[in-house]
């Protein structure tokens, strides 16, 4: 049987449905509510949504395919999401994420053998006077240096996001 919608995700939705005058509205929410159960969503999963929500799937696709803060496929444990928009780029945004790539061994979009860390990179997140930026799950670290970096991860391979210095 392929994905269905959890009976505790819609009863979730219908909830958040009825804060809206129109069902369309909750789109972003549930999506997020979606992602937050497996990590990630699926394209069987905007499928059932877009049934849930009576909206096409293609409208719901093109939601999760334009903000970048979707997944659609399995993320690490940590979703490192570097910002690359201007004032980060001039920030150092670039050597961070070199920094990163190197210290992971990973490119861009890959994610650590161990499952545990996932790097990309994603348009501004609207902190930009605090740049170079990076968001990790749904906090920010701001302000960021490679020994900030590299203390972050260190704090995170022992399971503490949100304890480092931010
Ligand atoms: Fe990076 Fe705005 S440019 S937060």
């Amino acid at each position: 049987m392929g994905f269905q919608l959890s009976e505790e995700f819609k009863e979730k939705a219908e909830h958040l449905c009825a804060k809206y005058p129109r069902r369309d509205a909750a789109l972003i929410p549930l999506l997020l509510e979606l992602q937050k159960e497996k990590g990630f969503v699926a394209e069987e999963a905007m499928d059932e949504l877009a049934r849930f929500l009576e909206l096409p799937y293609a409208r719901v696709k093109s939601v999760v395919t334009f903000y970048t803060m979707f997944n659609r496929e399995p993320a690490g444990k940590y979703h490192l999401q570097v910002c690359r928009n201007i004032s980060c780029h001039m920030a150092g945004a670039e050597n961070l994420l070199a920094h990163l790539k190197k210290k992971l061994d990973i490119p861009e979009g890959g994610t650590t053998k161990d499952g545990l860390f996932t790097l990309s990179t994603v348009e501004c997140l609207g902190a930009c006077g605090t740049a170079p930026v990076m968001q990790v799950n749904d906090i920010y670290f701001e302000n960021l240096t490679a020994e900030k970096l590299d203390a972050l991860l260190e704090e995170l391979k022992h399971g503490r996001l949100g304890t480092a210095d931010r």
